[in-house]
């Protein structure tokens, strides 16, 4: 099979996280016969850097042409302390997030077995953890009408929901728990929202057309609680676009470290793969940081166009890795430890 992949580093750790996948994902393509076609474009503040835009025209054209997107973090510090930065790295996200359509996205968490004892949490409580969090990617409050009046003393963000959107975000949730051990949470503030109002009777709305599945209905701080109390409670879980994006970043330590947590962003067209953890400006160039997130996205990726073998095959050896202790510093325990690149070398010589 021949595919075309756009490569999307972006800044910090991106590039050096992002080599390691291709690396892995080359290895694996040669032994499985296929052929990769990959097409880098800029994101973040590179393209800012380079164009002045985060997310160019010409990038966009990249990725909408391509079979999928791997992309590795955006964001760089000094837009960080500046609110009055007009262009932001995290505006590209945005808008590449939007004009791809990417309206679902996948973050799973789960364990490893060798790593159990490297989660800040109780071994007893997470053993078996394996969830997902749907997260509603194009909408709600990141993309409300926002503003200042009162001569810019008043500041304003709305959440606003559209019924074909939660009903298309929670119909992707649906099918997947049929897929898994068939329970679906919907995690909202519906005590207090009218936009969470309009999710749970949307939700409710299709509990008809999924018999099997068995729907639940949560507030999102108790499960913010619940989370690291018992994890083992949920298997997936749809949300809107804030609340999952807090709740994805604390359920990423419950495997033990953030470093480790792949994802997928889906829509009506092409995907985008990326790891959950971000652009860690503070590891950049210094080849510490850990590629397995990134990697695991490549196994999302070649799941998804239907390459199960391909996708088992990144896996096991990540696995590999783990169980024979070639890992980088964050995963080391002050034993020996690997470089990025080292890692990604192992891992793609291992396939
Ligand atoms: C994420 C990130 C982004 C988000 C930022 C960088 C805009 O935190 O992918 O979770 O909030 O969606
Ligand atoms: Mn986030």
């Amino acid at each position: 099979m021949k595919l075309n992949i756009a490569l999307l580093a972006g800044d910090g750790i991106g590039p050096e996280v992002i080599d390691q996948a291709v690396k892995v994902s080359d290895a694996v393509a040669k032994k499985f016969g296929h052929e990769i076609n990959w097409t880098p474009a800029l994101t973040g503040a590179a393209a800012i850097d380079a164009v002045g835009e985060p997310y160019p025209d010409e990038t966009h054209e990249v990725c909408a042409n391509a079979d999928a997107v791997l992309f590795g973090a955006i964001g760089h510090p000094r837009f960080d302390n500046d609110p009055s930065a007009k262009v932001r790295p995290e505006q590209g996200l945005l808008k590449m997030r939007q004009k791809l359509g990417l309206f679902a996205n996948v973050r799973p968490t789960f364990t490893f077995p060798s790593l159990i004892d490297k989660s800040p949490l109780k071994k007893e409580r997470i053993e078996g953890t394996d969830l997902i969090i749907l997260r509603e990617l194009t909408g709600g409050v990141y993309f409300g009408e926002r503003g200042r009046k009162d001569d810019g003393n008043t500041a304003f963000d709305t959440m606003t929901y559209q019924r074909y959107e939660i009903d298309r975000l929670a119909r992707k949730g649906f099918e997947m728990a049929l897929k898994r051990s068939k329970k679906l949470c919907c995690v909202d503030k519906a005590n207090v929202l009218e936009s969470s109002r309009l999710w749970r009777e949307t939700v409710q709305n299709l509990e008809k057309e999924y018999p099997e599945v068995e729907v639940s209905y949560e507030f999102v701080d108790a499960v913010a609680m619940r989370l690291v109390q018992w994890p083992k409670a949920y298997d997936v879980i749809i949300t809107a676009n804030l609340f999952g994006d807090i709740l994805t970043d604390e359920a990423s330590v419950i495997s033990g470290s953030m470093g480790l947590m792949p994802s997928s962003s889906v829509g009506s067209k092409v995907s985008l793969y990326e790891p959950i953890h971000g652009s860690y400006p503070q590891a950049a160039g210094k080849n510490i940081a850990n590629p397995l997130a990134t990697v695991l996205s490549a196994a999302m990726l070649f799941e998804d166009l239907n390459l199960a073998d391909e996708a088992e095959a990144i896996r096991a050896v990540v696995n590999k890795s783990l169980a024979e202790g070639v890992v980088t510093e964050d995963l080391a325990e002050g034993g020996k430890s690997f470089g990025t690149s080292e890692v990604g070398d192992w891992l793609a010589a291992n396939i």
